[in-house]
Parts: C-alpha cells; structure tokens; sequence
C-alpha cells in the first residue's frame, strides 16, 4: 500500500513538475516573441492603414530590421544594383492578360529616406515559426512539388539569375494548407540548403485571410535556424518605396478568361554578389550575400508550385487548380522564362537543360514549352487538383 501511494505521490510530482517546466518555457517563449516583435516592428515614419485591414510602416531606411542580423552589422547599404536592369521581350500577351495591382496607392507610398514593411502581429509571428517548424521543411509529409528546374550539367554548374512571368490566381485553401507558385535560386541540399524564392501564395495561416499574397522565402540550412517569409525574421534589404513584401494581391485571373500576371526576377548583382528581387524594372531590394553560407553562384534555378497541408488531409490545389494543357489561361504558367549563367545575359532554357518532376502525378503535374510560341517565349505550365495524393 505504501508502496502504490509513493509511487502515486512520485507520479503527481512527475506531471506537475512537467507543468511548471513547460509554463516557464512558454513564458519564456512568450518573451522571446515579444523581443523578436519589437525587432521587427520599428518605430514608423509613417504609417498607411491599407483597405486591405492590415498596417503597413514606413521605416527609416538605414534602420530597417535587415541591419539587426548579426551578419548584418557592418553591412553597407546598396541603393540600386550594379547591372542594367533592362525590360525584357516579355510585353504583352495582348488583350487577354493585365498586371496585378500591388504594393502601396502613388499617393500612399513611402517618403524618401523610408522603406514600406508590412507590420507584423504576434498571432502571424507565432504561426509562422510553428509552420517553419511543422511543414515547410521539404520531404515532410503533406508537402508535394510540381516543378521545372534547370540542371547543373558541367557546363552550367553556375547561375546567376532566374526571371519570368507569372498568372496569378486566388486557389480555395483551408485554414492549415498553403499553396505556392514561385521561382528560386538554390545551392546544397538538406541542412546545407541555401534558397532564395519569390513569388505567389494563398496561405491563411501566415495572413489570417483567404487573399493571395506577395512573399519571398530564404534559408541558409534548410529552415533549421535561419530563414523565413517576409520579414517574419531579419536578411532582406528593402529599397523600394511602394512594393512591400507580404501585399495583397487586388485582382487574380479568371479561368479562361482574363489574366492577372507578374514578373520577377531574381539576380545575383556582379560586384557586391547581393541577390536583388525585382518586379519588372523596378527594384525591390536584396538578399545580402553575407547572410547565405553558400550562395556565391546558384546550383539550380526553377518554377513551380508548392503545396502544404496537414499529415493525412487532402491537399490543395497548386497553380489554378487544373493541369497544365498547353492553353494559358487555363492552367498556371511562367512565360518568358529566364535564366543567367557567367555570361550575366538573360537566356531562354533548352529542352536539354531542363528536368520537369511532380512529387505527385495524379495531384499535380508540370510540363515545359520551350519556346514554341512567339507570344509567351520560353514557358511552362504547372498544377493540378490536388486532392488525396496517397499520402
Ligand atoms: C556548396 O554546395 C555545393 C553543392 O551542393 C557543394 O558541393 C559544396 O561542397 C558546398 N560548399 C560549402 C562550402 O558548403
Ligand atoms: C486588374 O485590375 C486592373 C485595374 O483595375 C485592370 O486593368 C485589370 O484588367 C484587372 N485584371 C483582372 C484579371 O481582373
Ligand atoms: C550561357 O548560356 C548560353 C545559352 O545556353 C550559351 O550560349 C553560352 O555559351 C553560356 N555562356 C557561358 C559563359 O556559360
């Protein structure tokens, strides 16, 4: 009888010592994020309530988030790249296609000296790091790919640039899934994974709604400590006054009808090695070369579509929800697609180059074009239903 009570009394004190161990740890963590928030949100010049609900801060240039990572601290800021930035043959797929209206209103936009960052709430910040942790890392259940990627055969171990234009379309996801179109730059694979993406992505559970958003992603091991959306974290460099990262998108494409489309590009600047993110011909700013551990050239380029859910739920759709069937406003497509190798010159991918994959098949798929049509040059398409992917 003793015995049962000891071991009864040896069990309460087991459980609550846990309690008490994982109160202060969530205190803690509670600190930390109110620490990390206050990083992020800086003192405004100004600030613009959008009429989309959500804040967006004008911050003094040279004191925006970027310059508290402590690679950073003696980083010299880069106003404009040191390439030409020249408008590409990507103009216009006539009547059937428009840009997507983005980033802050003329009137809106920052005052000189200041950079536009979305203001982040402790909710996005708490979720964002639990979605890090949970699903983003690639080989984790739920998360498929449907991508063209162009590969490192000897003579083209190095690329210094991707670029191409996208549709853009609002997919029905549930609150835990994501879904993603974007093109990247990478060097190594798993913990030694070095990746900058930009791109679209409908993802309630980093902006609480059901819009589809502007982001960019980067890490130097895979997510393990470093990386993130957005501004969810400190490394990109803002410069431009008026596109912000993690801004809604005001109108998307209709199937079969009109299109709503932007261009990115993705460029490793020649002297400072800064790889810059511009939209069009406007520069949006850097991912400084001193926050990656192996970026000094790329090892892959691509485009595609990413989708997350939860273990053992459906999945979402990717792209515009069909597969790719060679009509472009049907299924989602990067047109004009380019890619920059030590030539710094934009090149258009040949089929030798180029490894199309799905994770996936009956849930998604990606097929490339080449450059069979004068109206959309090199392009591909990618997507698919998603659904029960046997998973
Ligand atoms: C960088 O990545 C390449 C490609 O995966 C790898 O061969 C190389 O060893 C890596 N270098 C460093 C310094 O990690
Ligand atoms: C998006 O909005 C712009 C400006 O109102 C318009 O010109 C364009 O046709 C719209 N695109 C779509 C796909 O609705
Ligand atoms: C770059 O790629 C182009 C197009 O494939 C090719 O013609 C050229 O030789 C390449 N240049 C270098 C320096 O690799």
């Amino acid at each position: 009888m003793m015995n049962i009570l000891f071991i009864f009394m040896y069990l309460v004190a087991c459980i609550t010592g846990h309690r008490i161990d994982s109160m202060q740890n969530s205190v803690k963590e509670n600190l930390d994020i109110e620490r990390e928030l206050k990083l992020i949100n800086k003192t405004p010049v100004k600030s613009i309530h959008t009429k989309y609900g959500y804040i967006v801060d004008c911050i003094d240039i040279n004191k925006q988030p970027a310059f508290d990572h402590p690679l950073l601290k003696n980083h010299k800021l880069q106003r404009k790249p040191n390439f030409a930035n020249k408008i590409k043959k990507d103009n216009v797929m006539k009547s059937s296609t428009s840009e997507a209206i983005f980033g802050l209103d003329e009137k809106d936009q920052c005052p000189s000296g200041s950079v536009p960052i979305r203001r982040t709430n402790k909710n996005e910040l708490i979720r964002a790091k639990s979605y890090f942790s949970n699903v983003l890392l690639q080989n984790s259940p739920g998360f498929h790919v449907a991508q063209v990627t162009l590969r490192t055969v000897p003579k083209y171990f190095s690329y210094y640039g991707v670029g191409g234009t996208s549709s853009i379309y609002n997919l029905k996801v549930e609150k835990d899934q994501s879904s993603t179109a974007m093109m990247w730059v990478i060097k190594g694979h798993m913990d030694n994974l070095n990746l900058i993406g930009v791109g679209w992505h409908v993802a309630p559970y980093i902006y609480e709604d059901d819009a589809t958003h502007l982001f960019t992603v980067w890490t130097t091991d895979n997510f393990k400590n470093t990386g993130c959306f957005n501004l969810l974290c400190s490394g990109f460099v803002q410069t431009n006054k008026k596109i912000y990262l993690g801004g809604r998108f005001d109108n998307t494409s209709i199937y079969g009808g009109v299109m709503a489309e932007i261009t990115f590009s993705i460029i490793q600047d020649p002297d400072t090695k800064n790889w810059w993110l511009i939209n069009k011909n406007q520069n949006i700013g850097y991912f400084p070369a001193s926050l990656f551990s192996n970026l000094t050239s790329a090892g892959q380029v691509g485009w595609g579509g990413k989708t997350t859910t939860s273990p053992g739920s459906p999945s979402p759709p990717m792209g515009s929800g069909y597969f790719p069937d060679n009509v472009f406003n049907h299924a989602c497509y990067f047109r004009h697609v380019t890619f920059q190798n030590d030539s710094r010159q934009d090149f258009g991918p040949e089929d030798y180059l180029v490894d199309t994959f799905s994770d996936k098949p009956n849930c998604y798929s990606a097929e490339f074009y080449g450059n069979e049509r004068s109206d959309v040059g090199y392009c591909l398409q990618f997507g698919g239903p998603g659904g029960r992917c046997n998973d």
